[in-house]
Order: C-alpha cells, then sequence, then structure tokens
C-alpha cells in the first residue's frame, strides 16, 4: 500500500534518489505518486496519478532542486486516485508538505472544524488535514514537532506522516502509529522510509521508530521521542543482512520469477536457524492450553498446512483462523494460557497485527513468523522468528511462503521431540526429509519450468479451474488457485477434494480443468476416486504428482513431476511450485505483469 520515502542531506539535489526510491516501492501497490523538495524558501512538487515510468515521462520527477525531500506511492482509499489527491497534501500557504500511509477515521469531523476555520482544501483525502492542522499549531509558534506531536493527539484512525516545512527547511519529522516506517542513517544522510529497500543501496544500517513515536532527521542526525511524554528514546542502529543486489531483478524479467528461482536458497538458509530459537518458540506453544495461527492469504494457507504439521508430528492441533475475523470468532475466549501463532511475511498486515494486539490484550503469548527484522508484528509479539528468504519484491507472496512453511515444519519437529507422538527416529527421518527440500525444490523448478510454460499456454484462455487436495495438500491447492487467480485473474477456487462432490463439480463439464495436487501420502487412493469422478464428467485432469506414479499420470491429462522421497507432511513446499510457475506464465501469456497484479498491494496496511 501507500509507500513513503523521505531524505535529508547536506548537499545536492535528492529529487533523483527519491524518483528511484519510489521505484523500489512500487511493489507495495499504488495508483500515483508525488515528489516535494524544500528549497529557496520554497516547495517544490510534481505528482500525478498514473505509473511512475508515465508520470516520470510526463513531468520529469528529477528535475526538482533542493537537498531535502519527500516522495509517496497512494494506494487509494479516501478519494479517487487523481492528480489533486495524490501526495504529497500542502497547507493553505504552500508552506507545510505531508505524505501519509494508513486512514483517518475522524476526518470528516477534523476537516467541517478546520474549514469552518477558513482552511481550503484541494482533495477528497483523509490526509490533507494533517498539514492543515500543522499549519494552525505552527502559527501559534510551535515547532514543526511539537505541531505534529499535537496532530497526533487529535487524529484517531492509523498513521505514518512524514512531513516537511519551508519555516525549517533543515530537516523533516516523522511520527508512525500503526504503519510502518524505518529510518536509514548514512554519514550526512538520512532516510525515512515505509521499507528498507527504499533506501538499501545506500545503506543497510537502519534504526527502527515504533508506534507512539516522532523522530526529527536532519543530514546530521535523527532524534526520536515518545510523542505522549517527550521521553527521548536512544536506539542504536542496526545493520540488516539484505543487499541492494537481493532487491533487484537480477537478469530475470520479473521479480516473482526471480524469487520463484531464489526459493531453493531461501529455505537452505532459514533451515539454517538455530535449535534453540526454533526450540524456545516450541515451548512457548507447547504450553499453551489453546494454540492459534492467526494469519491472511498467503500466510493463511501456511497456517492450514502448519496446522496439519503440528497435528501429525506432534500430536498439537492449532486453530487457523483469518486473522481479520479472530476477534469475532474467539469471543473473548482467550487467555494468559493461550498461544496465537501471527503469521505475516511483511509484518504489517493491519488485520494480523490488530488480531495479535487483541490476543495480548486478553493475556495470550504471540509468537510471530514474519520475514522483516524490527516489523511492526515484532513489536506485539512475544517471540518472534525472522524467516530467511530476503526481500520480497513481486507482489503474489513466493519465497515467503515456502520459508513459513520450513518454519513450521521445523517448530514441528521440536514440538514432535518433546510430546514423543512420534518416534524419535521417526523425527530424525523427518529432519533429514527437511534437509532434502533445498535440492528438491532447485529439481522441481528444472524440472518443471518448461512445462509450466506449455501447460499455460494451452489453458490460459480458460475461465475458470478448480485445485483440489486433501490433507496437507488442501493448503497446496488453495495456494495454487490464489496464485492463479491474484495475477492471472482466472477465476479459481481451492478446495478439499472431499468437498468437491459437495457444490464445485456442478462447475465440471467437458474440458474444465481440475487440477489435484497428489503427494504420495495417506490421501492418495481417495483423491484417485476423485480424479475418477472428475474424469466421468469430462474435466481435463492435470495433477501434481511424485515422478514415477504412473497411476496419477496415467489418469491425468497433463501433469507435473516432484522427484520422490518428500516427506508427506512438508510435501507443500515442492508441490506448490510448478503452481506457482503455471500461475506466472499464464499471467505471462495474458500480457499481465505478474509483478504488479491490480488493486492488490504487498502488505496491506488497512482493516
Ligand atoms: C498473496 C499475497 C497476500 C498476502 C497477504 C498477507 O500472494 O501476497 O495474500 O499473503 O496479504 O500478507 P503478509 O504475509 O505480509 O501478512
Amino acid at each position: 500500500m501507500c509507500g513513503i520515502i523521505g531524505v535529508v542531506q547536506k548537499r545536492g539535489d535528492v529529487a533523483p534518489f527519491l524518483h528511484q526510491a519510489l521505484k523500489r516501492l512500487e511493489y507495495r501497490g499504488y495508483d500515483s505518486v508525488g515528489i516535494t523538495t524544500v528549497a529557496n524558501g520554497h516547495l517544490y512538487m510534481k505528482k500525478e496519478r498514473g505509473r511512475i515510468d508515465e508520470v516520470h515521462r510526463k513531468l520529469n520527477l528529477d528535475d526538482l532542486p533542493g537537498s531535502i525531500g519527500i516522495g509517496h506511492t497512494r494506494w487509494a482509499t479516501h478519494g479517487m486516485p487523481s492528480m489533486l489527491n495524490s501526495h504529497p497534501h500542502f497547507d493553505c500557504k504552500d508552506q507545510i508538505a505531508v505524505v501519509h500511509n494508513g486512514v483517518i477515521d475522524n476526518f470528516l469531523e477534523l476537516r467541517s472544524k478546520l474549514s469552518a476555520r477558513g482552511h481550503t482544501f484541494s482533495s477528497d483525502t483523509d490526509t490533507e488535514v494533517i498539514p492543515h492542522m500543522i499549519e494552525e499549531f505552527m502559527n501559534e509558534g510551535q515547532d514543526l514537532k511539537t505541531a505534529m506531536k499535537n496532530v497526533a493527539l487529535q487524529i484517531e484512525g492509523t498513521y505514518a506522516v512524514v512531513a516537511m516545512t519551508t519555516r525549517e527547511p533543515d530537516k523533516m519529522c516523522a511520527m508512525r502509529d500503526g504503519n510502518p516506517l524505518v529510518i536509514g542513517e548514512e554519514e550526512g544522510v538520512h532516510y525515512i522510509s515505509s521499507d528498507i529497500p527504499a533506501f538499501l543501496p545506500k545503506t543497510n544500517k537502519m534504526i527502527l521508530l515504533l508506534d507512539g513515536e516522532i523522530a526529527t532527521l536532519s543530514a546530521d542526525g535523527v532524534e526520536i521521542e515518545k510523542i505522549s511524554d517527550a521521553t527521548k528514546v536512544l536506539r542504536e542502529a542496526i545493520k540488516v543482512s539484505w543487499t541492494a543486489d537481493q532487491a533487484e531483478r537480477g537478469g530475470f524479467p520479473h521479480f516473482m520469477l526471480k524469487e520463484i528461482h531464489e526459493q531453493p536458497d531461501a529455505v537452505k538458509n532459514t533451515l539454517r536457524i538455530r535449535r534453540e530459537v526454533i526450540a524456545e518458540a516450541a515451548e512457548i506453544i507447547r504450553n499453551a492450553d489453546r494454540v492459534y495461527m492467526i494469519a491472511m492469504g498467503t500466510s493463511g494457507h501456511a497456517a492450514v498446512a502448519g496446522q496439519h504439521m503440528f497435528g501429525s508430528l506432534a500430536g498439537i492441533l492449532p486453530v487457523p483462523e483469518l486473522a481479520s475475523d479472530f476477534s469475532d470468532t474467539v469471543y473473548d475466549r482467550l487467555s494468559s494460557r493461550d498461544c496465537v501463532i501471527a503469521i505475516t511475511q511483511s509484518g504489517e498486515t493491519t488485520d494480523t497485527i490488530a488480531a495479535a494486539k487483541y490476543a495480548k490484550r486478553l493475556g495470550a503469548k504471540v509468537v510471530a513468523i514474519t520475514n522483516v527484522v524490527g516489523s511492526s508484528i515484532t513489536q506485539n509479539a512475544d517471540y518472534s522468528l525472522i524467516t530467511q528468504a530476503g526481500p520480497e519484491i513481486g507482489v503474489a507472496a513466493t519465497k515467503t511462503f515456502l520459508v513459513q512453511l520450513t518454519v513450521l515444519a521445523q517448530i514441528a519437529l521440536a514440538l514432535a521431540e518433546t510430546t514423543q507422538f512420534i518416534d524419535d527416529y521417526v523425527v530424525s527421518q523427518k529432519r533429514a526429509g527437511l534437509l532434502r527440500l533445498p535440492e528438491i525444490v532447485s529439481e522441481t523448478i528444472a524440472r518443471n519450468e518448461e512445462r509450466a510454460r506449455t501447460l499455460a499456454a494451452a489453458y490460459y484462455d480458460r475461465p475458470s479451474f478448480l485445485f483440489l487436495g486433501r490433507g496437507v495438500s488442501v493448503a497446496t491447492a488453495k495456494e495454487g488457485a490464489l496464485k492463479l487467480k491474484e495475477i492471472a485473474y482466472n477465476h479459481a477456487e481451492g478446495y478439499s477434494a472431499g468437498e468437491s462432490k459437495h457444490g464445485p463439480i456442478a462447475l465440471v463439464q467437458d474440458g474444465y480443468p481440475v487440477v489435484f495436487v497428489v503427494p504420495r501420502d495417506g490421501t492418495r487412493s481417495r483423491m484417485i476416486g476423485n480424479i475418477m469422478e472428475m474424469k466421468a464428467r469430462g474435466a481435463s485432469i492435470l495433477s501434481v504428482a511424485e515422478r514415477g506414479d504412473e497411476e496419477i499420470c496415467g489418469l491425468s491429462t497433463q501433469y507435473f513431476e516432484i522427484q520422490t522421497g518428500v516427506e508427506p507432511e512438508f510435501s507443500t513446499i515442492p508441490f506448490v511450485v510448478p503452481l506457482q510457475l503455471f500461475s506466472y506464465y499464464v499471467a505471462l501469456k495474458k500480457g499481465y505483469d505478474p509483478d504488479k497484479p491490480r488493486n492488490l498491494a504487498k502488505s496491506v496496511t488497512v482493516l
């Protein structure tokens, strides 16, 4: 969703950097773009609806003077995508510029009060109240920081706000409550952004800004304090292990394809998380009376697979729930004896953070699984496990899904060791199976990529698909369907094959594509029954099966093959890979950009 970047440096124009940094935030999803700089006592601004490259061709985003500036990519919530609704927004005198990510719930009331006092508004956004409120406080003699703190006391909702003014032209202020902001630190230059990749080519040193804090950035330094009581916050910079190369396409036509190819390494690096670190999370889970897994979208599918892993290996059955619906389903029946595992690759999904906060309020322990160090979820969790996928830029989650599954598998094995639900010998076999996965995923990509391209060419124009699995493969089927619908816009549903007879089968007629996920596990013979039912109704059967599984391949119109030796509980990890590739090539065949699906954002930071 909205992306923010701000830079303060001593000399040299910042606009070209802001432009490039906004390109690096494109993956968050947006519909308009804008940049403002301060120089010679004026604010200079260029903003417009549209993709950054189009807007740059029209307006030349590099051509603004000044060594201090802010930039923004907007994902519309209040007000249509348009030039006027694009950020930055100004006060009445064009002296204060503001960019914002989040939603100001009480903006209508604030706006009507400001209008009554003579302020004029040029957009339909909730954001525009902020520069006008700052203007009022500064007119009373307050400096920018104090004015922003007073704004924070009056606005309701969630926000990451960065503001600067011609009246204090050597600094900018940033505050947050509920939406992400990180500070980047380099000698003589400071950055503020919604996400690390924006400034990663310049520095990997970052300082976290937490909810309820305000930072003042100048070229020489950063000061952070609490908004509520002005307590100074001393926080060391930390070095992130991500590199700028990881956030570039590296020769691949799209981030999504690059990230699919990075999966073997992502899984391998995640398997290196120390056993003690995993064991600590497992201990919290094992001591709980009830365990929930909360997540959204692809991370929700990891939760579904996680339930099967925990159940079959450790005899612990967590309840997977949509984070967005969590408080509506548990009815406050949570206590300090319960544990909630929050799975979110970005660590910034508002639904998941809200559910984690809710769980904590009721006393439950929160264990977070996320890919981003210092992200909001880690600030709301009792214990965090950081997956090692590196930055994921493509909007469709791929490698972060595999690493979430890898961590859940590691926790399941740590739990199995203590619950003794399965023999130690079996645990060690499963552990060996987990270690084989990077190589199996690598082989899966090599073996299936060309086939995915061929099948995409044959099936891209089918309006609807069913994806079916049983047991842990329900998660694989659901994820395969989500990938196809989100980047290629074909209607697709992921179902339990058992449930398919109870409704979805009505869709099936001659040539209707049904994708079966069939690892060699206890569900296989029943899956064969489901394949027969679908064949009898004329379906085209596309399957993902183990190599050498002649029976499944013989029953299928087309198939993808996965190397033998996959432990059934972990089968989602390789079996989903051909489905990611299939969706990618269907999107390409249809002429869509798989990295930027319409209406979607990489991290969904509104409820
Ligand atoms: C799908 C996708 C989304 C996310 C969902 C949760 O490809 O990317 O469905 O999985 O928005 O995001 P995180 O994991 O960041 O909480």
